[in-house]
């Protein structure tokens, strides 16, 4: 039988106000909900899940830094500090995990500052615009590529950004 997959999932600041934080343009989900939904596709696709949340950089930092050796797939939501931090984005090339990142916004078509993520030359893709679908998809996405990548990691950064949703 094949190891069980287990997957990362980092939510940055501010999403914890989810649901009741800019409804017009977060919706109305709760980020309770947003993690029910993924831990119940996690278990029909066999992936573990871990969810954790931080309004603090050098947490998330932490965090990615201790998944080597102990997760195959990040999924992260770095929120403000997509557009603010490198620290997240070294972290996440060096820990050298397959990783997407998700908006629930679709933050090309929002402010000018919104438009540049410091983490997308590093991740394996960006879904972007379809709320907390987005999550799902990603889900779905890592798994399928670290079902068919046989859960190795993939090494060159640069070459990593392969797919990119956007909705418009
Ligand atoms: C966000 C978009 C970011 O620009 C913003 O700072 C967030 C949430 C999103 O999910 O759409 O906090 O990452």
């Amino acid at each position: 039988m094949r190891p069980m997959l287990r997957v990362l999932v980092l939510h940055g600041p501010n999403l914890n106000l989810l649901g009741n934080r800019e409804e017009s343009v977060y919706g109305t989900t709760t980020l309770g909900e947003i993690n029910a939904s993924l831990s119940k596709l996690g278990s029909e696709l066999g992936v573990e899940l871990d969810i954790r949340q931080s309004n603090h950089e050098g947490e998330l930092v932490t965090w990615i830094q201790e998944a080597r050796s102990k997760y195959q797939g990040i999924i992260i939501n770095p929120a403000a500090y997509t557009h603010t931090s490198i620290a997240v984005r070294d972290a996440l090339s060096a820990v050298d995990i397959p990783a997407i990142e998700v908006h629930l916004s679709n933050i090309h078509r929002r402010e000018e500052f919104r438009r540049h993520s410091y983490v997308s030359g590093v991740t394996l893709g960006q879904i972007s615009g379809f709320g907390p679908t987005g999550y799902l998809l990603a889900l779905r996405g890592l798994h399928e590529y670290l079902s068919s990548h046989g859960g190795q990691s993939v090494s060159g950064a640069g070459s990593r950004r392969d797919a990119e949703i956007r909705s418009h």
